[in-house]
């Protein structure tokens, strides 16, 4: 694994903090020079709590859940907003998903543990994974979880099999891959053809198995699922993949006699890593959605089903940020200059794993220009472990506190010990008041699963 090419050729952009417009948390603001969010100096809080830290805008945070469920609600009432936790899953934000009444989707045991210890209404939890292993799915189906996503027939025929022997029916979505390839990175695309997941249409596979999945014992096909990508900002492969969809099941109602109840149309909607990305807003991504359902079950002589859609990046991300201490500079003249961090691939997988891009500052120096380019590169074993490669930042000096945006999802839940390295903190700061709602982990921490056998 190493770093891209250097971009020889980028220039700093000489933005201040607050030019950054929407990769900025809603709080952001600056006062004498120091980065503020949710009322909180970010310099002050990471002298105080330590660095490396998750810092979320809690304000921010709500608000979007808010926004997600008011702009679907008023375009098409009978919808619901499922939060996906894979983006960032701890008991904080699981207890704020039920404050605002969204539905949670997890992917696995785990996931679905953290749900279970806020008491959150299992009712409202959807079950995903491509491989979701029997004991999970007992878990899922002995807790009462409202759906289960079946992903292939070997999970269906696994799923009626549990529910039989716990004695209940079970209700179930069938994933389905459009075929439509989603207009973002390759590594997060997975609607097209060649996917792990779900049931492929090819050779109308899909189609034949709601036949099998019909005549399966305890369980019950009340939906269909799809999931076309992530970081998404052509909504129009939304609007492609929501008509095979629907003319799927319109043909299913044709066929089998059987008129789901929900479509799912997945999560993806993409969001501002960098202040040059422009993506559609969750109100334009509403519109095109409920607009496309309307659409195409009008075409297709099908009712309008329940509405879901399961946002994860667009709801965490942005309120998100992770908070450094530069310990070391070095300048490689006519390649790079690196500004070294007190963490990295370990709190940060995105950038070492496909170059993802994100917009750093100073906190301290929040008020000043960015006039250098640099790479924010981490304290890991491996030379391509940097967070922001070849951004704009401001002058960096020993100390600083770095402020790198955009990091709320697929951060903290992608993390990893990696050089033993313990992981941060999570803090939700609101109104002034800074809560540590995760702590950082430990050394104990590490060793905390490790036996003393006597192996000698
Ligand atoms: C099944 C499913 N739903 C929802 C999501 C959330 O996607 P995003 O974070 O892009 O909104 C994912 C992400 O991979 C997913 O796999």
């Amino acid at each position: 694994m190493s770093l891209p090419a250097p971009k020889l050729d980028a220039q700093p952009d000489e933005r201040t903090t607050m030019e950054l417009g929407e990769c900025l948390p809603m709080t952001a603001e600056v006062i004498d020079s120091h980065l503020y969010i949710g009322g909180v100096d970010m310099v002050e809080l990471a002298k105080d709590a330590g660095t490396a830290l998750y810092v979320y805008d809690q304000a921010d945070l709500e608000h979007r859940m808010e926004t997600y469920r008011e702009a679907f609600r008023t375009r098409y009432p009978n919808s619901d907003i499922i939060y996906a936790s894979k983006a960032f899953l701890n008991k904080a934000v699981c207890r704020l998903v039920n404050k605002h009444d969204l539905c949670l989707d997890v992917s696995g045991g785990g996931e679905l543990a953290v749900a279970r210890a806020v008491d959150f209404p299992m009712e409202r939890v959807f079950v995903h994974g491509n491989n979701k292993t029997s004991q999970e799915l007992s878990e899922a189906i002995a807790a009462g979880v409202g759906r289960i996503v079946v992903d292939s027939r070997i999970e269906a025929t696994r799923v009626s099999q549990i529910a039989s022997e716990v004695g209940v029916t079970q209700d179930i979505y069938m994933r389905i891959t459009p075929g439509v390839e989603a207009d973002t990175h390759e590594y997060i695309r997975t609607g097209c053809e060649d996917s792990k997941f779900g049931f492929t249409m090819r050779e109308d596979f899909a189609f034949k198995c709601v036949g099998d999945i019909l005549d399966m014992p305890n369980v019950n096909l009340v939906g269909f699922h799809m999931h076309i990508g992530s970081q998404i900002f052509a909504l129009h492969s939304f609007d492609e993949a929501i008509k095979v969809i629907v003319e799927f099941a319109a043909r299913v109602k044709e066929t089998y006699g059987v008129e789901v109840e929900d479509i799912d149309v997945g999560g993806g909607l993409g969001i501002a890593y960098t202040a040059e990305d422009k993506p559609a807003t969750i109100d334009d991504f509403a519109q095109v959605v409920t607009d496309s359902m309307k659409k195409y079950c009008a075409e297709y002589n099908f009712k309008l089903p329940r509405l879901l859609c399961e946002p994860g990046r667009s709801m965490v991300a942005v309120p998100g940020v992770t908070l450094y201490t530069v310990g070391i500079l070095k300048t490689l003249p006519g390649i790079r200059k690196y500004v070294a961090i007190d963490g990295g691939m370990s709190d940060n997988i995105r950038t070492a794993l496909y170059h993802a891009e994100y917009e750093p500052v100073i906190a301290n120096k929040a008020n000043q220009p960015r006039t250098e380019i640099v790479t924010v590169c981490g304290k890991h074993c491996e030379s391509g472990d940097a967070v922001a490669i070849d951004r704009p930042l401001q002058h960096p000096d020993l100390g600083d506190i770095i402020c790198m945006f955009g990091t709320g999802a697929y951060c903290y839940s992608m993390s990893s010990n990696y050089n033993g390295q313990p992981r941060p903190g999570i803090v939700f700061v609101k109104d002034g008041q800074a809560r540590m709602v995760t702590r950082r982990e430990t050394y104990d921490d590490l060793m905390a699963c490790d036996i003393d056998a006597d192996l000698l």
